[in-house]
């Protein structure tokens, strides 16, 4: 008898665990959670909003989900027609022929589409991705117009504590800017928040370092990869077994002292470009891996964190009063043609 209470209480405990917090819907698996939101918001501020609930504005990865999320949306939205989902060609991933291509803002492939004909981007336009409710078709806002509408986050099912930065369920680990000014003083600023500078191995950690830098306007930030005994190394200590070099060309050795991101490529800095003078970067990615604890109710998992972009680099680099020099950055960058 006490063995069976047990067992019931466990799968008791167990359920309840695995349902989506209240306030929120549970999405085709039930480690994903759906957050309608109740007010409207231009598109980055419901990202914003949907990064201090530990998510991302929703991706969608197939017919299935996206019928799933207009059929919800119509019960959540009934008295207006759009919603955003988390697509841009602002925070793009590739670029071609100055055409910026839709990305999906929480790093995920943008495999899966259903835009209503003609919303496709050209050269040099810049847009968000609504939905639809009564079509499931998606639009873009390209004139940047930042309308308000209803949006869908796509959450973790329970809480994540990042402090501050954005966490990403994809790969569990959240994200900040470091507020150092040198890459060994932006290796401490990380390491003195329980994190280390970035660490990529594959190309969905590449996508999300990008998208997460473009977001919080980091220029050129350092990556916690460097050079120990010519042997590449990730300051957390985990395998060097993935990269993206600028070209495909691994920097030469033995001159490269750290990494940084130029889009969605790496490039390697010599000691002008790390730590005497790196006017290009204003600050390095920092990451650490979190937990999702279970809460009961979407309340619970809002943080009122302001979103750490750092300044604090960029400003003292300003303080320095240097005149930038066109093309300087070339120069500072090792193995570029
Ligand atoms: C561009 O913005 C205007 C309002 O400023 C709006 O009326 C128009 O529909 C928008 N065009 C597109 C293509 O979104
Ligand atoms: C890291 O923490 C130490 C000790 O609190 C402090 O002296 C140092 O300035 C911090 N460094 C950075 C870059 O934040
Ligand atoms: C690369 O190394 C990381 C960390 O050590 C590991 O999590 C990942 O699975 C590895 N990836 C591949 C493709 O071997």
């Amino acid at each position: 008898m006490l063995t069976y209470l047990l067992l019931a209480a466990i799968f008791l405990l167990h359920q309840e665990s695995l349902a989506c917090p209240e306030g929120t819907i549970e999405g085709l698996t039930p480690d994903v959670c759906y957050f309608f939101s109740v007010k409207k918001a231009d598109w980055r501020d419901a990202e914003t909003e949907c990064i201090s609930y530990g998510g991302h504005l929703a991706s969608v990865g197939s017919a299935f989900e996206n019928n799933f999320l207009q059929a919800q949306a119509k019960k959540a939205f009934s008295n207006d027609v759009t919603y955003y989902l988390g697509g841009s060609t602002q925070y793009a991933l590739e670029i071609f022929n100055h055409i910026y291509q839709w990305a999906w803002i929480d790093g995920t492939p943008f495999s899966y589409q259903n835009f209503a004909p003609g919303q496709q981007p050209g050269k040099y336009q810049f847009g968000y991705l609504y939905a639809n409710i009564q079509s499931g078709q998606w639009y873009s806002d390209f004139n940047l117009t930042q309308t308000p509408r209803y949006y869908v986050c796509r959450l973790p099912n329970g809480k994540v504590d990042c402090d501050h930065g954005a966490y990403y369920y994809l790969n569990n680990k959240c994200y900040w800017a470091s507020s150092g000014l040198t890459y060994s003083e932006d290796t401490q600023s990380c390491q003195n928040n329980s994190g280390n500078l970035a660490s990529i191995h594959s190309d969905l950690d590449n996508n999300i370092v990008t998208l997460y830098s473009d977001f919080n306007d980091l220029e050129s930030p350092f990556i916690g990869l460097h050079q120990v005994d010519g042997k590449w190394v990730w300051l957390d200590g985990s395998t060097y077994n993935y990269s993206n070099w600028e070209d495909g060309v691994e920097p030469s050795f033995p001159d490269t002292m750290c990494v940084i991101m130029v889009e969605k490529y790496w490039a390697g800095g010599g000691e002008i470009a790390c730590e005497i003078f790196p006017e290009f970067t204003n600050a390095g990615v920092c990451e650490k891996a979190v937990q999702v604890t279970s809460v009961k109710h979407v309340s619970e998992m809002r943080q009122d964190k302001k979103l750490r972009i750092s300044r604090e680099g960029l400003r003292r680099r300003q303080e320095k009063k240097i005149a930038t020099k066109k093309g300087q950055k070339d120069f500072f960058l090792q193995n570029r043609k």
